[in-house]
Parts: structure tokens; sequence; C-alpha cells
């Protein structure tokens, strides 16, 4: 399956979003449902520019040697460090009738084919939104990344009681959903959350844990404070506050001040092997990918996945050669040039 005809059956089957071939929040801007960035949408739309500012320094006088990009997280071995990030709300958001539990079950076997990983998401209502999508990934191994809202204590109770026997990978927490109306008026309400309240969820669970939501170098160290394993370095593709920085700007001071102490990920405007590899370069671990991967899996279900990383992994790989990389080590900052 060619990523054309991914892109062109997508078009057909949603409503909600214009499968933009260059995904980068300017036609949907404020569509909240839907695909776009809050408000203005100008955080999701610098998510993506902010990527021309950083410049590929190509030195190609290096050694012959095979390119790998394996990858290794929490003992989980990977073709290369691309995760597919939480999306819920397929059908209220893409406008496609596909629903959530067939979303998950595509991206997990996908995730599998392409061998990376995928996070599920969650939502107001438990059993479309949350049982669903961990149901259907748990379904096809133990590589889920389960990712829970920040809910009050009883809505986070409920759900690591649920997913208490359950065989994953690791469970995230975008703590940047906090805000978001919708679930900030629901009967068990999200909150900000504390650093003790970010404890207690780590304490409960005997699996890595990750903080998805960290924009600054002070929210980096509250979060190694909790105890947790892995932050992603997020605003939620710029849907819960306009005006925000670009992730990719924010992350090289909050990968230095984690280097060594906790794994970094990132996402927001990842589109390309050339963006992975600039992440990589100014000091991230791996990315999160959401808004296309969302459009490969509706185009073009686990098959979809697979063609879309394997462009990424071409592309990367293409980098590597052109920069004298030969792992993913050896992508350092000295590689790339920020404007
Ligand atoms: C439609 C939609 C639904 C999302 N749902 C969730 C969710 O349930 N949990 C979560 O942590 N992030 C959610 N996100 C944010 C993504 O996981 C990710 O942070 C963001 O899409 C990355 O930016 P990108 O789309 O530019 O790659 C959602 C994003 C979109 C567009």
């Amino acid at each position: 399956m060619e990523l054309k005809e991914i892109r062109e059956n997508a078009k057909k089957l949603c409503s909600k979003c214009y499968v933009c071939e260059n995904c980068n929040g300017r036609a949907c801007k404020g569509m909240i449902p839907g695909m776009g960035g809050k408000d203005s949408g100008e955080a999701f739309i610098r998510n993506v520019e902010a990527f021309k500012k950083v410049k590929i320094n190509m030195s190609v006088i290096a050694e012959n040697a095979p390119i790998s990009t394996e990858f290794n997280w929490f003992g989980h071995k990977m073709s290369m460090p691309i995760f597919i990030a939480p999306l819920a709300g397929i059908n209220n958001n893409y406008g496609a009738s596909m629903s959530e539990y067939d979303y998950n079950l595509e991206a997990a076997k996908g995730a599998d084919m392409a061998n990376i990983m995928a996070f599920c998401g969650d939502g107001k209502d438990v059993d479309s939104l949350f049982v669903e999508p961990y149901k259907a990934m748990t379904s096809i191994n133990d590589r889920a990344i389960i990712t829970i809202k920040p809910w009050v204590k009883e809505g986070i109770d409920l759900r690591l009681k649920l997913i208490e026997n359950e065989n994953y990978a690791c469970l995230a927490m975008d703590i940047d959903s906090a805000g978001l109306p919708l679930l900030r008026n629901s009967q068990i309400p999200v909150e900000n959350k504390s650093v003790d309240s970010l404890c207690y969820v780590k304490n409960r669970i005997n699996k890595p844990f990750i903080i998805k939501g960290i924009m600054n170098v002070d929210q980096a160290l509250k979060a190694i404070d909790a105890g947790c394993d892995a932050i992603v370095v997020s605003n939620h593709g710029g849907r819960v506050c306009d005006e925000t920085l670009a992730t990719i700007e924010v992350l090289p001071e909050i990968a230095k001040a984690c280097k060594n102490k906790i794994k970094v990920l990132i996402d927001g405007g990842i589109r390309s092997g050339y963006d992975i590899f600039k992440c990589l370069a100014l000091g991230a671990d791996g990315v999160l990918i959401g808004r296309p991967m969302g459009i490969a899996i509706i185009g073009g279900k686990a098959e979809g996945v697979k063609t879309y990383v394997d462009k990424l992994q071409d592309e990367l790989k293409s980098v590597m050669v052109m920069t004298g990389c030969h792992n993913l080590h050896e992508i350092t900052k000295d590689k790339v040039i920020v404007l």
C-alpha cells in the first residue's frame, strides 16, 4: 500500500480532518472537536514551523559501516525510536466512523508489524475511551503504553484497578489535560497534579511511569522528584493551551536537565525522518507522532502504519548516512545547526 493511497482513503473517510499533504495546523486551526490547535491554533502551527529553524549539518567523511536505528525502551527492542501517540475520540475529531476499539487494534497491529510501540488514550467515558483502547492493544502483545488523564483520586483509582492484572509495558499520564473544559467539568473531573499526587500513582504501579506534557526545566525536575521514569516534552499537539513555544524549542534545555536521570521523549509537529533526527540530535531518546499516525491508521489500518514507519526509517537512515552516524548514540548536537 502506497502513502498516496492511504491518504486518499483517509480523505474519503474523515469528515473533520482535511488530510492535508503537509499536516501543519493551518487549515484546521481552532477546530476542536476536529484536528486543530486550540483557539488561534498557533501552538500547533509553531510546533511544525519550528523544525525549519533546525538544519542538518552534513558530514560525510566517515567510516563506511552499516547503519542501525535499533532502540531499546525499558527492555523492549524496537526497530527505531518511534511511538504512536495516544489519540482519543476518533469519531469526534477525525469524523471517521471507526470505533475506538478498532482504531487502537489497528494501531497496535501496525506497531507490532513495524516493531515500534503505541500509546492508547483516555477520556470521560471510561468504557469506550479507556477500556476499549487498552483491551484492543493488550490483545496484540505486552507492549501497550496505557495513558490515563490527571483525574482526581477517584478516577485514577478506578483506572488503576481496571488495569491491575493487564499485561502492558508502561503507564503514562497526560498531565497537560488538566485544563480541558469538558473534563474539568465532568462528574469525576481532572485536576492539576502535585508532585505528591504523581508519587501516589508511581507507587501504585510496578511499571515505568511516563509523564506527558512537560514544557520547561522546572516541570521536568518536578517529574524527576515524583519518581517518574520518562517524560514526554509535549503541549498535546497545541490542543490544550494557545501561544506556547514549540516543543522542539524547549527540548534542548529539558533534555540537558534530564540527562542520565530519566528518559526524554518528545511530540508535536514531527512529520519526517528529518524531524526525528533533529529531535534525537537535540537530546530526545525518542518521538511520538500523533495526527499523521491517525491518518495512516484510518486510511491504511495496520499496513498504513507499516508503510508510514518504513518511509520515516528510510528518511532517518538517509540523514544518518549524510551526517556520518551509524547508530542512534552518534546522533549528537553537533549534527544539527539551530538558526
Ligand atoms: C484528536 C486528538 C486526540 C488526542 N487525544 C489524546 C489523549 O487521549 N491522550 C493524550 O495524552 N494525548 C492526546 N492527544 C495528543 C497527542 O497524543 C500528541 O501529543 C499530539 O497529537 C502530538 O502532536 P502531532 O499531532 O503534531 O504529532 C490527542 C491529539 C489529537 C489531535
